[in-house]
């Protein structure tokens, strides 16, 4: 269903993330028929180009980040017709934002959306700018990405910054991980039916694993994540949202301010880390040189050109949270790069039955276990216990009831920049952070980098191409507990 006209300014247009992800997944919604006729893609950054520049610009981008059988030259043709471009200089007052005005002038009743694709310390100084042009209609909304601050601290002046000049709901911020279709699915398979929901809590659930393995390293980003670490870049947002989707409390409709009252009270229901825990429930490490799927690969210092790094490239952690639904229950995170696989899943690990009525002879009885994998090859499995078939006798078996999107529906699947950006344009916040999920997130997550920087330890090493080093396997073992393996 095609979405209400539109303008939407990128500003940031020259860099990665409008190259990589906003333009390709803009291109498939052109493709699939979503955007009206009318709607334009208004590129702004401070280089001097022209319209046809930036669009010999955009169809580079589409060859390199869109596969060619889906990239059918008269849809291209016809998508670069929606482009324009715009040089901006955010800091300079006279320079682009009039010429900005009059090219939006022409949209003026149309939804507005501003991108900023540009390096937080810039936020505040273009949204300042939008306000001060009179850019602002009553259709207007911003759309902002982490990293949304360092700390606390940092994050409350961010999003002062932008809350000067937009109202909170007006205000986007993306997690692309809510993008992603098994992370909808969880709201699907556990508000939809009926199975899942008496026993999702302390009482049926013996613990929850949630982990996001990714084989690359950190390559020409060395720059950036150095200042940032595996805790800050993935936990502090896209794994802290996953926890809270699995955790919280059914909101009485799947509404934006629903959902996000929900997920916040799980953020405030945290168990703090406090200094003297945090060496028994956080494992940092850092990887060395090793061999991915491609052959040998350098470590991360070789990577950054320097020696001089304590930035964690690997996490593990062991959360709690304080409320009845969970007490009791761990949540086991892991993340990290330069690991044997890219591998994201949530599993949801079941109480072992209370009675086996089978005697050894059938075998070891395991627990039931609820598998959502985000990436590769998104699905669900649900692990039981069966008879072993045949005429063997009573002999049991451990198999997933197996359910892989790509099989089930053979419909491409699409990439979440997409769904985010049609949803704002929709005006609908439901996947996105509310500003004070995203300080509750920081208040967790800041004593543990304080306790960090205090320790005289370093991140553990470990090789890349392994799993994390041998701690992070006795995090949860000590519980008596493994991770959770199956590629
Ligand atoms: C980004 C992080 O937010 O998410 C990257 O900054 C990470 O370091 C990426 O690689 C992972 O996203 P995805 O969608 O590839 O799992």
């Amino acid at each position: 269903i095609a979405v209400d006209p539109f303008d939407l300014v990128v500003f940031g247009a020259t860099g990665d993330l409008a190259y990589r992800k906003l333009l390709p997944a803009l291109f498939h919604r052109h493709r699939d028929g979503q955007l009206p006729d009318v709607s334009r893609i208004i590129a702004a950054s401070r280089r001097k180009l022209s319209d046809d520049d930036y669009r010999k610009l955009t169809e580079d981008a589409l060859t390199k980040f869109v596969p060619a059988a889906e990239r059918e030259p008269e849809h291209v043709a016809s998508f670069l017709k929606r482009i324009f471009y715009v040089s901006v200089d955010a800091k300079i007052d006279d320079e682009g934002w009039p010429e900005l005005g009059r090219v939006l002038e022409e949209g003026k009743d149309r939804v507005r959306a501003f991108y900023l694709a540009v390096s937080p310390d810039l936020f505040g100084v273009i949204c300042e700018g939008i306000g001060a042009h009179g850019l602002i209609t009553p259709e207007t909304r911003v759309i902002i990405e982490k990293p949304i601050g360092k700390s606390l601290a940092s994050a409350t002046a961010l999003n002062d910054a932008v809350g000067k000049v937009f109202k909170e709901s007006q205000i986007y911020r993306i997690d692309h991980y809510l993008g992603k279709e098994t992370v909808q699915n969880l709201m699907a398979l556990r508000f939809a039916n009926a199975l899942f929901e008496p026993l999702w809590n302390a009482a049926h659930i013996d613990h929850v694993q949630i982990t996001v393995a990714e084989n690359l390293g950190v390559e020409s980003r060395a720059g950036y994540y150095d200042t940032a670490g595996a805790l800050r870049d993935m936990v502090q947002n896209h794994i802290l949202q996953l926890l809270c989707l699995v955790a919280m409390e059914p909101p009485n409709q799947f509404e934006a301010d629903a959902m996000r009252d929900e997920k916040l009270k799980v953020l405030r229901s945290l168990k703090p880390i406090t200094a003297s825990d945090l060496e028994a429930v956080t494992v940092r490490g850092q990887y060395r040189a090793g061999a991915s799927a491609g052959g040998p690969v350098p470590g991360y210092l070789q990577e950054l050109g320097s020696d001089d790094s304590v930035t964690e490239t690997f996490v593990a952690l062991k959360a709690e949270i304080e409320n009845w639904r969970w007490s009791g229950v761990p949540f086991y995170i892991r993340t990290g790069k330069r690991l044997p696989a890219r591998l994201s899943e949530i599993v949801v690990s079941f109480k072992s039955i209370p009675h086996s009525i089978f005697g050894s002879a059938a075998g070891q009885l395991v627990s039931n276990q609820l598998v959502m994998r985000l990436q590769p090859d998104e699905g669900v499995r649900l692990w039981l216990m069966i008879k072993d078939p045949g005429p063997g006798g009573m002999r049991l078996r451990h198999v997933p009831l197996d359910m892989s999107f790509a099989q089930t529906f053979k419909v491409r699947s699409p990439e979440a920049y997409e769904r985010l950006l049609m949803d704002v344009i929709r005006g609908n916040a439901t996947l996105f952070m509310r500003r004070d999920e995203v300080e509750a997130a920081w208040k967790w997550i800041d004593p543990i980098l304080d306790g960090w920087a205090a320790s005289r330890e370093s991140p553990k090493a470990y090789t890349a191409g392994t799993w994390g080093p041998s701690s992070a396997i006795a995090l949860i073992e000590r519980d008596g507990r493994t991770w959770h393996e199956e590629i």
